[in-house]
């Protein structure tokens, strides 16, 4: 009896140990997803070829001034013509499912002014049937920031309804081509974050803004982010309905929207800081997400925005209601909020209208661990205040996260060793998907997990600065190079039982 006793106990310890403490694939669903995610602008290049049509990133980026290198994405990655070696990579990590978009311009060149572009459609044919053929289920991104630069010339883009004919054309398109094959749709990436880029702060195209929250020569960004946001949830609606009308049933996919999720810390622990988080995340992610489900914007919103908040007809509340199957979350970090209304501030070009302020420090003390993106601090326990919230506000509506990486600066300077040796990456997927499996654990339906992103690639605003592959890659012989990261993650999803760290890594074959 004694020696049972004991080995239950050794059991019972061993339990606790591998769940507790050590991260497990184990401690995920077998059908959980995980996998790498990418875009279309940022890895394809070839953007004069296959008869592609030029987007608004292709006209913003040959602007000077507006990348920090000076860069462009003209040949990215050259994932046009190297998808093959980059599904290779994939199958070496051993993902079961690949994230990316579908480039508009690509499929579309003058959206719905013009033909479908038949050597678009056969491109991504290409990556669905090679991704499929080894085991990877594709979870597509209609949209993620590139549009063809036909609409922003014809009408403007985002800032005018028309768009909303054009996404939902461009949608059927791509349900119609590949919906026999694709489960998992995804509308617009982040609108929420590239609507206040383009449109308030002015970074990203068509660079429209105002003072004081930045230094264009057209905009209004007290007006604009708000027109734009309309017309993209309008847009997404749009599509859903045609999916759900004529594509659904007979396809068996289903289909959500992706949103930027920051996590937001009262500053002070005063009244006023606690309502300026509240603010933050009505003006961030629940601005998408409670017409998407709920049918109207915040009542916070209309308080403080006013007219300046457009008004959703009775017919589009109808349209709205429930509209998305699984909430798509790109997590990364985590900030303080400040109160603005009542304290002084300085300008916030991403969450001034909500009158707050964020900031990653507090007296002199570091929220995370700061990464190469300024003001991105590693915060691994902010995906659960995240998932957790959105559990609680829309009724544990599936989840995936969508993205969750982390950022090196590049300089000339750095060795190749310098690149690969990324612990500081494998600790952060590490914390971050310990977190997330604690919120799974206390119920919240999360069913898979990308990483940004698979290969190092054109990083918008920042160009080549920034460095969030798995694999390095050289942009000028495109070469590609496993960091220890891509090890890392091979091993966790192999099963492996592995710590923090680069000696168990080191020590397994990869
Ligand atoms: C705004 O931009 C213009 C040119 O684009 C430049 O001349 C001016 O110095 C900028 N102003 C500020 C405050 O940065
Ligand atoms: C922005 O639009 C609002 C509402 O029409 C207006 O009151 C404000 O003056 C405009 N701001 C700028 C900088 O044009
Ligand atoms: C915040 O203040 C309240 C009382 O005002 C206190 O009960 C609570 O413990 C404080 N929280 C933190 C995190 O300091
Ligand atoms: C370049 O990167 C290396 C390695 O991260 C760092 O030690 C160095 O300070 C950086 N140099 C500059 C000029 O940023």
């Amino acid at each position: 009896m004694g020696s049972i006793h004991g080995l239950v106990f050794v059991l019972s310890l061993q339990f606790f140990v591998s769940n507790v403490y050590c991260l497990h694939r184990s401690q995920f669903k077998p059908n959980f997803l995980f996998g790498t995610a990418t875009s279309s602008y940022q890895i394809e290049g070839a953007y004069l070829e296959g008869n592609r049509g030029l987007s608004n990133w292709d006209v913003f980026t040959h602007t000077q001034g507006k990348i920090r290198d000076g860069s462009n994405g003209d040949i990215a990655d050259d994932n046009y013509h190297r998808y093959l070696e980059d599904i290779e990579l994939m199958t070496k990590l051993g993902v079961n499912s690949y994230r990316f978009s579908i480039s508009w311009s690509r499929i579309l060149p003058k959206g719905r002014f013009g033909n479908v572009n038949m050597w678009g459609i056969s491109f991504y044919n290409k990556v669905i049937d090679a991704i499929l053929e080894r085991g990877i289920k594709p979870f597509v991104t209609i949209n993620h920031f590139d549009i063809p630069q036909e609409l922003l010339d014809r009408y403007g883009a985002w800032l005018s309804a028309e768009i909303r004919k054009d996404f939902g054309y461009f949608a059927e398109v791509c349900f119609k081509a590949f919906g026999d094959r694709v489960k998992y749709w995804t509308t617009l990436n982040e609108p929420n974050l590239v609507t206040k880029f383009s449109y308030l702060s002015g970074k990203y195209p068509p660079g429209r803004c105002s003072y004081p929250f930045g230094n264009c020569t057209f905009g209004n960004s007290s007006l604009e982010p708000y027109i734009v946001a309309h017309n993209m949830i309008l847009s997404h609606a749009t599509a859903v309905e045609i999916y759900r009308k004529y594509y659904q049933e007979k396809q068996g996919g289903t289909i959500g929207i992706v949103i930027a999720a920051k996590w937001y810390e009262p500053l002070r622990n005063i009244t006023a800081d606690i309502l300026a988080v509240k603010r933050a995340l009505d003006f961030d992610q629940h601005w998408f997400l409670d017409p998407i489900l709920f049918g109207d914007y915040p009542s916070e919103m209309r308080q403080i925005l006013g007219p300046n908040l457009p008004t959703f007809t009775s017919d589009e509340k109808n349209l709205l209601k429930a509209k998305l199957d699984f909430i798509g979350i790109n997590q990364y970090t985590t900030t303080y909020a400040k109160d603005c209304i009542h304290s002084s501030c300085a300008i916030d070009s991403y969450e001034g209208n909500a009158y707050v302020f964020t900031t990653g420090e507090s007296n002199g003390n570091l929220i995370g661990t700061p990464t190469g993106l300024a003001g991105y601090y590693a915060v691994p326990w902010g995906i659960e205040k995240v998932v957790m919230h959105m559990k609680e506000r829309y009724n544990n509506t599936p989840m995936y996260i969508s993205e969750n990486g982390y950022s090196q600066a590049s300089n000339s300077s750095m060795t190749a060793a310098d690149f690969v040796n990324d612990i500081e990456r494998i600790n952060f997927i590490h914390d971050y998907l310990t977190y997330l499996n604690s919120a799974i654990r206390k119920g919240a339906d999360v069913r898979g997990y990308f990483v940004w992103t698979l290969i190092d690639n054109f990083e918008w605003f920042f160009g080549y600065t920034l460095r969030f592959g798995l694999h390095h890659v050289d942009f000028k012989t495109q070469e590609r190079t496993p960091r220890l990261s891509a090890k890392w993650y091979s091993n966790f999803l192999k099963g492996s039982k592995i710590a923090k760290g680069v000696g168990s890594v080191m020590s397994s074959e990869y």
